[in-house]
C-alpha cells in the first residue's frame, strides 16, 4: 500500500451556490512530467516555473533524484535541474515508486529502456492494475528487454545494455503515453523511430523535444525521431493544466448566475475537446489574450453559467478531452436532453474504470446514466444527494464534487486523498471562490 493509498480523504459537499472569481489553477501536469524528464537528459541548467507540485508529478522528479540528477526546488513553482546529457543518468539504489502515475510509469519504460542499467519501476494499488503491454510489445520490437507481471502489468523490470533499433509502429490506440515513449525510447535507438497515432492525441513531447534543440521528423499522421542526437537545456513556464480548470469550468456552466475567468491555462488544440464539447452543449465560455508560452497556446478562460442540452459526443473530439470525462459526464446530468459518448473505450483503463464509477456515481444521486462497453447514454433531469465512492480516483472525486452545486442535497465522497496527485489545494481553492465543500481526515 502507498503513502497515498493509507489516507482517507472524504469531501461532503452542500448543495447550491455557485462559482466566481479570476483564479489560475495548478500547473499542467503533462508538460510538468515533460519538463523534468527532457531538463534531466538535456545538456545544462533547465529552469522551470509552474510545475506541478502534487504528486504524480513530483514522483518523476523523485526518479530523476534517484538516478543521481541534482535538482533545486520545487519552491512555489519553481524547479532547477541540473541535466546529466542523454547517457549521464545513474542506477537507481532501488525500484523507483511511480505512485498513481500512468504518465511517469510509461514515458519512462521508454527512456529507461536505452540506459546502460537495469532499472525497476513500482506503482500503488491502481497503478498496479493497469495495462503495460501496449509501450512493453513495441520496446520489445526495438530490441528492449521488458518485464511485467503475468497480466501484462506492474512492476516493470528494465533491463538495461540493449542496443535499441528504430522502428515505425502504428499505435493501436490512440495514446500520447505509448507516442512519448516510443519518441522518448527513439533517442537512444540507432536510426529512426516512428509513430502513427489512430487519431491526433496531446502533443506536448513533441513541442518540448523541439524547444530543447531536438529535431522532431513528421509525414502524414506520423512523428519521429532520429537517435543520437543531443538537448539542450530550456525555461520551461508551464501553463494551468486545462485538465484541472475543467471541473470548474462544468461548475461555472451548470451553477446559474456563475461567472469566473482561470487565467494563463494551456488551450493547445490536442487538449481543449473539453471546450469543444461544452460549447456544442451551448456553454458560454469565451477564451481571451490569447498568446503562446514557450511552444504552447495559453489563454484566459471566462465562463458564465448558461442552460446546456445533450448532444452525441462527436468521436474525433475523444482523445482530446480524454481526462475530461468525469466532468463532462456531470454536465451532461445538469443538461436538458440525452447525451451520447461512444469510441472511449480508453476510460476504462484510467486510474479507475471510469465508465463503471461515474455511471454508478450518477445513479447513485439518482441520474438516468447507462454505461456502454465504450461509452455512456446519460439523461439530464434533477439530481439528489448521496453517497460516492471515488475509487482513489482523483477526477471522479473532483467531478462529483462539482456536481454539489446542482444536487438537491449533500454529496459525501470517500476516498478523496489522491486529489493531490494532480490538484494539490483543490478544496481550499473550490470553497474560495464558492462551492461549499467541507473535508474531514478519516482514518483508514
Ligand atoms: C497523458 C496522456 C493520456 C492522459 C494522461 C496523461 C500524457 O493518457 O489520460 O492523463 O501526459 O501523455 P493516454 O496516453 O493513456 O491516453
Amino acid at each position: 500500500m502507498s503513502r497515498i493509498d493509507a489516507n482517507t480523504i472524504r469531501y461532503t459537499v452542500s448543495p447550491g451556490g455557485s462559482l466566481h472569481g479570476r483564479f489560475r489553477v495548478p500547473g499542467d501536469k503533462s508538460i510538468s512530467h515533460r519538463a523534468v524528464m527532457l531538463g534531466a537528459l538535456a545538456e545544462g541548467v533547465t529552469r522551470i516555473s509552474g510545475f506541478l507540485e502534487g504528486a504524480d508529478a513530483l514522483a518523476t522528479l523523485d526518479a530523476f533524484r534517484a538516478m543521481g540528477v541534482q535538482t533545486r526546488g520545487p519552491d512555489a513553482g519553481r524547479v532547477e535541474i541540473q541535466g546529466v546529457g542523454l547517457h549521464g543518468l545513474r542506477a537507481p539504489d532501488g525500484p523507483l515508486d511511480m505512485g498513481n502515475s500512468g504518465t511517469s510509469m510509461r514515458l519512462l519504460t521508454g527512456l529507461l529502456a536505452g540506459q546502460a542499467f537495469d532499472a525497476e519501476l513500482t506503482g500503488d494499488t491502481s497503478l498496479s492494475r493497469r495495462p503495460m503491454r501496449r509501450v512493453t510489445e513495441p520496446l520489445a520490437r526495438m530490441g528492449a528487454v521488458v518485464e511485467t507481471a503475468a497480466e501484462g502489468t506492474p512492476p516493470l523490470r528494465i533491463r538495461g545494455g540493449q542496443r535499441l533499433q528504430g522502428i515505425r509502429y502504428e499505435m493501436p490506440m490512440a495514446s500520447a503515453q505509448v507516442k512519448s515513449c516510443l519518441l522518448l525510447a527513439g533517442l537512444y535507438a540507432q536510426g529512426e523511430t516512428w509513430v502513427r497515432e489512430p487519431a491526433p492525441t496531446r502533443d506536448h513531447t513533441e513541442r518540448m523535444l523541439q524547444g530543447f534543440g531536438y529535431p522532431v521528423l513528421s509525414e502524414e499522421g506520423w512523428v519521429g525521431v532520429s537517435g543520437g542526437g543531443t538537448l539542450r537545456a530550456s525555461s520551461i513556464d508551464v501553463p494551468a493544466d486545462i485538465s484541472s480548470a475543467a471541473f470548474f469550468i462544468v461548475g461555472a456552466c451548470i451553477a446559474p448566475g456563475s461567472e469566473i475567468v482561470l487565467e494563463h491555462v494551456g488551450v493547445n488544440p490536442t487538449r481543449t475537446g473539453v471546450l469543444d464539447i461544452l460549447s456544442l452543449m451551448g456553454a458560454d465560455i469565451e477564451l481571451r489574450n490569447r498568446r503562446e508560452v514557450g511552444g504552447e497556446p495559453v489563454a484566459d478562460i471566462r465562463v458564465h453559467g448558461s442552460s446546456l442540452r445533450g448532444i452525441q459526443i462527436p468521436e474525433r473530439l475523444v482523445p482530446l478531452a480524454i481526462d475530461e470525462f468525469p466532468a463532462i459526464f456531470i454536465a451532461a446530468a445538469c443538461a436538458e436532453g440525452t447525451t451520447v459518448l461512444t469510441g472511449a473505450e480508453e476510460l476504462r483503463v484510467k486510474e479507475s474504470d471510469r465508465i463503471a464509477v461515474m455511471a454508478d456515481g450518477l445513479q447513485a444521486l439518482g441520474v438516468a446514466a447507462e454505461p456502454t462497453p465504450d461509452g455512456m447514454v446519460i439523461r439530464g433531469g434533477p439530481m439528489g444527494g448521496g453517497r460516492i465512492n471515488s475509487h482513489h480516483d482523483h477526477r471522479i472525486a473532483m467531478a462529483f464534487a462539482m456536481a454539489g452545486l446542482r444536487a438537491g442535497d449533500a454529496i459525501v465522497i470517500d476516498d478523496c486523498a489522491n486529489v493531490s496527485t494532480s490538484f494539490p489545494g483543490f478544496h481550499r481553492l473550490a470553497a474560495e471562490v464558492g462551492l461549499q465543500l467541507t473535508v474531514d481526515e478519516v482514518p483508514a
